[in-house]
């Protein structure tokens, strides 16, 4: 199902908005406390493995765990096995499995033909030579064959590498030096992108131990606000112009604020009139949205685009940039003097290992259709969530495009910085959103920060109706109005 996409119809973005405005203006609306009681006595009876195994990581792994999506309230779970839609924490519990390790698991966890491909190369070859292997083209292939824009492809580490990547290769090529994102958006943890996270107009808030140096060329502008952004090409051309506009295409932090649906055309205008590239991050987008990413979907053709997650089918260093032939071929590997090189690298770079995981993965998904299958699943379980809210009469905001589904009930991420009558709600909310993925784990569902659901291929209706019934009964524990 190459020309298949996840999202069956665009939602309407105003609505959502609105939607989202009216739900952040309102007093919160929390799991009661008697019920909150209830929950976090639930980790302590039934989730013993897995705290004592926290109180041992807080001494010897900074905050106790690894990876940032892994903190959750009370104390992180320690998972042991992981099945299509399911995880089991060491203690034997099972939860439906909305995080997805963040998005890569578009097939569902742990799928069984690629895990079998990669034993056998694993046979062959083991995980790395640091030399070239096939699999390394034939990614790169497949890849084009489904993006026609990505002409050439070079596999990195990481998402966060991709980026850095694409920066620098639109820096030497454009010869400029300014880079534009939209505010509140995640493009990995980079010196110069750690700017404006999570939150339009933050600008350099999270900057700690970065010099002014590495993100002073870095500029927001607010998602949607196309006007905001041509004011500041416009701005950049008194100061050497503008080498590349970078967004991620449904909108910053996977649509937390999602884009109208002409916004990429938009800014892909925009970038041409400026001479400026424009890079789409398309880490949670690519082969989740379609085969042919959210460029596909859109209809828009980037000069670079980043990959990250299922280019390597959930397995480690999935990251990558691909694009324009000549764009790319900045980051050509060896020496050749007098050409402007962006350096890249990176020793388990391309190792066979990831590159034969995302060929085989993406093979798959284009076997069994599953972004589509993911994205039907994901309109069932948002239209679920709404139709459970409306039954309540909660104010909380579920929407979705295709496997990628919001539910917003504290809205924190929504506040407006700007605004200081707003700032000092910014700590109850934060806490609000992850006593209620505390709520919805106790349940048996793991969310992604108790807001974001992923769905995969492996959610038929049998496991959203289990998930739709522990959404339900922490719906029927919020307080009332005030
Ligand atoms: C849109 C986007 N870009 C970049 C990144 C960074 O990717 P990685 O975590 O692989 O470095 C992420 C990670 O979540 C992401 O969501």
């Amino acid at each position: 199902m190459p020309d298949e996409y996840a999202i069956s119809a665009w939602p309407d973005t105003h609505a959502i908005l609105a939607a989202l405005d009216r739900l952040v203006k309102q007093p919160m609306r929390p799991v009661t406390r008697a019920k909150m009681a209830e929950y976090l006595n639930y980790f302590d009876a039934k989730c013993a493995g897995s705290k004592a195994l926290h109180e041992r990581a807080r001494q010897r792994i900074p905050g106790g765990v690894q990876h940032n999506l892994a903190f959750n309230y009370p104390f992180p779970l320690a998972i042991h096995r992981a099945d299509g839609p399911y995880l089991w924490d060491v203690d034997g519990n099972r939860y439906v499995d909305f995080l997805q390790a963040g998005g890569p698991t578009l097939l569902g966890s742990n799928y069984g033909p690629v895990r079998e491909a990669i034993v056998e190369l694993l046979r062959e070859s083991g995980p790395v030579t640091g030399l070239f292997h096939e699999y390394e083209l034939k990614l790169a292939e497949l890849i084009h064959r489904l993006m026609p824009a990505v002409e050439m492809f070079r596999m990195l580490g990481s998402g966060t590498e991709g980026v850095l990547a694409a920066i620098r290769a639109a820096r030497t090529f454009t010869d400029k030096t300014k880079i534009v994102k939209v505010g509140g958006a995640y493009h990995g943890w980079s010196d110069q992108m750690v700017f404006a996270l999570h939150v339009p107009g933050t600008g350099a808030m999270e900057a700690f131990g970065i010099p002014r140096g590495c993100y002073k060329d870095t500029q927001e502008f607010f998602p949607n606000d196309v006007g905001g952004l041509r004011t500041l090409l416009e701005k950049n051309e008194a100061k050497g112009g503008t080498a590349a506009v970078i967004v991620e295409p449904l909108g910053p932090e996977s649509a937390t604020r999602p884009v109208t649906r002409e916004f990429n055309a938009q800014v892909r205008a925009l970038c041409d009139e400026f001479k400026t590239l424009l890079i789409f991050d398309e880490v949670v987008t690519g082969f989740r949205v379609g085969l042919g990413g959210a460029q596909g979907y859109f209809g828009v053709k980037p000069d670079l685009t980043v990959f990250g997650k299922c280019v390597a089918g959930g397995y480690p260093a999935a990251g990558g940039l691909g694009g324009r032939a000549d764009v790319m071929s900045c980051l050509a590997a060896g020496l050749e003097s007098g050409k402007p090189r962006a350096y890249v690298g990176g020793t388990l770079s391309a190792n066979p290992l990831s590159c034969a995981a995302g060929y085989f993965s993406i093979l798959e998904i284009e076997r069994t259709g599953a972004h589509v299958l993911a994205g039907q699943a994901g309109d069932k379980l948002c239209r679920g969530l709404q139709e459970l809210i409306a039954k309540r009469g909660l104010p909380f905001v579920a929407f979705n495009h295709g496997s990628i589904t919001h539910l917003e009930t504290s809205a924190v991420m929504l506040l407006d910085i700007m605004d200081p009558n707003a700032l000092p709600e910014s700590k109850p909310r934060k806490m609000m959103m992850e006593e209620m993925g505390a709520a919805f784990m106790a349940e048996g569902v793991v969310t992604l920060a108790g807001s974001r659901l992923y769905t995969s291929m492996a959610d038929t209706d049998e496991v959203l109706h289990e998930a739709l019934a522990a959404f339900d009964r922490v719906f029927a524990n919020i307080e009332p109005p005030a």
